[in-house]
């Protein structure tokens, strides 16, 4: 297969920057924390710490290995590889086009966080129902949704090379940075320190089953795994580029940048409210309605707030980039397209998926499927059902399809694989079994039947 014509990342760095730009995104600074929060502090975080080192490298390798060896993107490398398992790729394909409109939607709700602290207006975040008030809205949530697409839209017209490349190259670092400073500012704040213990000391008496299926689903989402992702990023990769080192390298970015939002997030929280139980189990409101609250009682509250809400805002875009790039080589591989080509028909695709997905938080709410609204249900079919369906194919695909013996190969044609044995042990046995298991207890619960 002709993969000469194929752009490619110029550097090690410059993959790795990027993959993880797409890895660290709302995932770890918005969803990690709550998590974590609710399901136990620390063991929560011992949880996701084993299973990122264990699951999540294992399907990282397994899909970068993908990508490289074929030069292909999901929809076509896995059909190259195995004509039988063609599907996996058609199906993982699907995920980043339902993903990218909901997440550029809540993108776009960062944006508007942090224009209003720019513009000095954190105090009306505090107000009792302000996020509410501004998602249900009809125009703004559309504004600042259509601001990011088009953010988003403009880099993946540049191409791997002049737009992902550079522009994680320029956004990553910073983020590293903004997270240590805000980090060690919240950690200082007055009380904040039994938020620290609460978080990072592991309570065994805490530990229930939800924890391991809510760090698993995590672990899925915050790696971008299951959904093609990693496969064309691979693609991308040059062939003597260290291909495990990268691995371990991206593990560290994302699973470093998710600890840091969680000591963000949980110090403040507990300097705020002495980690009252309401504070701790608030969900997904609890970046954009607890956290501005904590903030509204800092004497700098509104320059953190800013800050912080830029710094999100970083990591979204990161992540929106590495989505649209993933559907775009998608149409690229499939339809032979051009690039300008391809990206329109993703900014219509996002268009179609995106505008409901804003109003069905306001004016389109009574449009409900198995209960959710429209944003909570693309939610749910892709994180919960596609995308684990998609991880235990890749298992099967590796081990029955492709064959373990040829991955390995691939990886070690540029690298000193030195957790091959862990590889091949999750990938042929406990992955595959773990994930069905994940699997069918999140759609039992999203379908109210409790079995635990
Ligand atoms: N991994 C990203 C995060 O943690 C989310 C994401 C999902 C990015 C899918 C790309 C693709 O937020």
């Amino acid at each position: 297969m002709d993969s000469s014509a194929r752009s490619s990342f110029t550097s090690r760095l410059g993959f790795v920057l990027a993959a993880a730009g797409s890895a660290v995104g709302l995932g770890n600074i918005w969803r990690f924390p709550y998590l974590a929060a609710k399901y136990g502090g620390g063991i929560f975080l011992l949880v996701y710490v084993v299973l990122a080192l264990t699951f999540g490298f294992t399907l990282m390798t397994a899909e970068i290995a993908i990508g490289r060896k074929t030069g292909l993107s999901a929809v076509k490398a896995y059909e190259v590889l195995d004509r039988r398992f063609g599907f996996v790729g058609i199906l993982s394909s699907l995920v980043p086009m339902i993903i990218l409109p909901y997440y550029t939607v809540i993108s776009g709700w960062v944006a508007k966080y942090f224009f209003t602290y720019l513009t000095g207006g954190g105090q009306q975040a505090v107000a009792e129902g302000y996020f509410k008030s501004f998602i249900s809205s009809t125009w703004s949530p559309i504004f600042w949704f259509l601001l990011c697409l088009l953010a988003t839209f403009a880099v993946v017209m540049m191409g791997v090379e002049k737009g992902v490349e550079k522009c994680s190259k320029l956004l990553m670092p910073f983020l590293v940075v903004l997270s240590v400073v805000i980090a060690i500012f919240s950690i200082t704040r007055p009380g904040a320190w039994e938020g620290v213990l609460y978080y990072i000391l592991p309570d065994p008496s805490r530990f229930s089953i939800m924890t391991v299926v809510a760090a698993m689903g995590q672990m899925f989402y915050s790696m971008s795994l299951a959904m093609g992702i990693m496969i064309t990023y691979g693609s991308y990769m040059k062939k003597d580029t260290d291909l495990a080192h990268c691995v371990g390298q991206i593990e560290i970015f994302d699973t470093g940048i998710a600890f840091l939002a969680g000591l963000i997030i949980i110090p403040a929280v507990f300097a705020f409210s002495g980690g009252d139980a309401d504070a701790l189990n608030a969900g997904a409101g609890l970046m954009f309605i607890t956290l501005p609250k904590v903030f509204g009682s800092m004497s700098m509250g509104g320059i953190v707030g800013a800050v912080f809400f830029l710094l999100v805002l970083f990591a979204a875009i990161t992540s929106t980039i590495s989505l649209m790039e993933a559907i775009v080589s998608i149409f690229l591989d499939r339809f032979h397209v051009s690039r300008p080509q391809a990206c329109l028909a993703v900014l219509v695709i996002c268009l179609v998926l995106g505008l409901p997905s804003s109003l069905g938080q306001g004016s389109w709410a009574a449009i409900t499927f198995l209960g959710m609204n429209i944003q909570d249900f693309l939610d749910f079919i892709s994180n919960s059902v596609m995308m684990p369906i998609a991880a235990f194919c890749t298992c099967i695909f590796v081990s029955r399809g492709v064959g373990v013996s040829a991955i390995l190969e691939e990886v070690k044609h540029s690298s000193h694989f030195h957790r091959e044995k862990l590889f091949v042990v999750m990938i042929r046995y406990i992955a595959p079994i773990f994930i069905i298991a994940v699997l069918v207890s999140s759609v039992l619960s999203a379908l109210n039947i409790v079995v635990i």
